[in-house]
């Protein structure tokens, strides 16, 4: 362990938006002159929702159940996901520790609140969804990165080695956005008693908990479902934009380790939000009843990553294909170019959008007073891009045949 950090601040003005929104941002300037763009920068899906969902949700709105409810969502749905967490996860929770948020954004925010203290560091992957720096930078933590190993699974020896007696969270993202990197029983394991040995408390983020390919999606509470809930440290957070392709409903769900949690937790909740969109909830429960779709999706993102994939592991892209999730980070170092350098001809001269990789491990600077100066992009991921692969199978296929022959063009030069 090395020394304590020093005091430190970032302000919300400090923190830039994230690449991933300037990739969009990009992309959506550029359709409007190039209407057959391939976007493969953004993980929206090519399947929707069931229609069942739309048509609760309308009816929900149409028919009244659309007031104030309670800050932690309605009751009927909770009890619903803590069974659902049983059966599907076996995660043990109660309706009085499970918030239904809007989004797993919103969420993974207000957790990071409730556990953040002055002068706490939390642990997140080297290579990370760029949002979750900005929600611990936000909540008032002091990010700390530990690295990951050749597949983008974490290391726990390097989160030993980071660590600090300062460290208060550590971060697990399985399968994890943006590598598709999935942590097995064995590293779970290796990461849960860590954390319990320092005494820190665990963020899950299992938003693609149904698109683990090589075997069931592993939930890391499941390993302290028989310890008295004050004695817990998963907090395990999930959402409906994934699997049911619910994106622009904004649902997800927060499942809390302790009652000190849910009672900080409420606080938050309530000052941001006061309740939960109720329409939206009851096309949540439309969903669960429609959970057939979900085996459909994984199916078909699965079939994606096959047909599409491969031709990156041949070409010396990837180390494998992604064991899950909806991205995987193409190694494109071998241009020469960096994945800024990369991604902007690929868009420009082949049509195809794909993220750079330094936006996924930015890194804050800090000046002597312990402000924030800048968030500064590039670090390890920067000769790498990220691909989404949930999108439709055709435009996939193109957009890797694409970065394949620009790739062998940079090369060959
Ligand atoms: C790892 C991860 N967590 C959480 C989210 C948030 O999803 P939502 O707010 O739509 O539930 C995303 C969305 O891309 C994600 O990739």
């Amino acid at each position: 362990m090395t020394q304590t950090a020093s005091p430190w601040f970032a302000r919300a003005a400090e923190i830039p938006s994230s690449w991933l929104y300037e990739s969009f941002r990009i992309a959506n300037e550029r359709e409007r002159e190039h209407p057959d763009l391939i976007k493969l920068h953004v993980g929206e899906p090519a399947f929707t929702p069931p229609d069942s969902v739309a048509k609760e949700f309308a009816a929900a709105a149409l028919d009244g159940r659309a007031r104030y409810i309670d800050v932690q969502g309605l009751m009927e749905l909770r009890e619903r996901l803590v069974d659902k967490l049983d059966t599907v996860n076996h995660v043990d929770t109660e309706p009085s520790r499970l918030f239904v948020t809007p989004g797993s954004c919103q969420g993974l925010s207000a957790l990071m609140r409730c556990l953040a203290d002055s002068g706490a560091e939390i642990l997140l992957p080297e290579i990370h969804w760029p949002v979750h720096l900005q929600q611990a930078l936000l909540a008032g933590f002091r990010p700390v990165f530990y690295k990951l190993d050749e597949h983008f699974a974490p290391d726990p020896e390097s989160i030993r080695q980071v660590a600090t007696p300062a460290t208060r969270v550590l971060l697990l993202n399985t399968p994890s956005n943006p590598a598709g990197a999935v942590a097995g029983l064995p590293l779970q394991r290796a990461l849960y008693e860590i954390a319990d040995e320092h005494g820190w408390q665990i963020i899950s983020d299992e938003a693609y908990e149904d698109f683990a390919f090589s075997g069931p999606h592993l939930s890391i509470a499941a390993l302290e479902r028989d310890r008295p809930a004050p004695e817990r440290i998963v907090n395990s957070v999930f959402t409906f934009s994934k699997g049911p392709a619910m994106t622009g409903y904004r649902l997800g769900y927060v499942a809390l380790s302790r009652p000190e949690t849910a009672t900080a937790m409420r606080t938050v909740q309530e000052s941001c939000i006061i309740a939960p969109s109720a329409p939206v909830q009851y096309a949540g429960l439309a969903a669960l009843e429609a959970s057939g779709a979900l085996a459909d999706n994984h199916d078909f993102v699965r079939g994606n990553r096959d047909a599409a994939l491969s031709a990156l592991v041949d070409e010396g892209l990837l180390p494998a294909l992604p064991g899950g999730g909806w991205y995987a980070m193409a190694d494109i170092s071998s241009t020469g170019l960096t994945g800024e350098e990369f991604s902007a001809e690929l868009m420009l001269h082949h049509d195809v959008v794909v993220v750079p990789g330094s936006g996924f491990s930015a890194r804050p600077e800090f000046d002597p007073d312990g402000s924030m100066r800048r968030l500064k992009p590039g670090g390890v991921a920067s000769g790498l891009v990220r691909i989404a692969f949930c999108v439709d199978r055709e435009q996939l296929v193109t957009g890797v045949e694409r970065l394949v022959g620009l790739v062998r063009e940079k090369r060959d030069q």
